[in-house]
């Protein structure tokens, strides 16, 4: 089993899609570990995008994320890094796949409705980033664990 952070950015809050969001992990049958609403500062974007530091737009992408509060989750689930990012689809809401989150509601590379950790190496470090080890809860899915035979 693995871990994996999602954010729900603040245009999925504004547009009103976070049950619809959620909806699809849910029913892919990832189990959720976690689940807060926060106001992202600047302080934790900046270390959250470091890598992009560089780039020209990273200080769009930070303002971005901390137009309203944003929703973190941490999923888990068998490949669930993986899973996630599939599900999820290509950064840019424009070339992502049909059926896939970003292919069915984005038109855009920044407001592209969630972040996904890209590797475990990062999901760990994103996690401990975003949620307290008290924060997650380890807890018995009977039902959804048979959908993994
Ligand atoms: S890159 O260039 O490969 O590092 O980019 P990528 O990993 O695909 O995207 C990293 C995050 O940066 C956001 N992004 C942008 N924001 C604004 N403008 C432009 N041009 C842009 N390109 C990428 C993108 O939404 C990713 O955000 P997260 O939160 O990681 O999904």
């Amino acid at each position: 089993m693995e871990r994996t952070l999602v954010i729900l950015k603040p245009c999925t809050i504004q547009r009103g899609l976070i049950g619809e969001i959620i909806a699809r992990f849910e029913k892919k049958g990832l189990i959720l570990e976690g689940m807060k609403m926060t106001w992202l500062t600047d302080e934790i974007l900046s270390e959250h995008y470091a890598h992009l530091k560089e780039r020209s737009f990273f200080q769009r992408v930070k303002d971005a994320m901390a137009v309203c509060p944003v929703i973190v989750c941490c999923w888990k689930g068998v490949d669930a890094v993986n899973v996630v990012r599939t599900l999820a689809g290509a950064t840019n809401g424009r070339n992502a796949a049909p059926g896939t989150i970003r292919g069915d509601y984005s038109m855009s590379v920044q407001e592209n409705i969630v972040h996904a950790s890209d590797s475990q190496e990062t999901a760990a470090i994103e996690l401990k980033r975003f949620f307290s080890e008290d924060e997650l809860f380890n807890y018995e899915t009977k039902n959804l664990l048979s959908l993994y035979a």
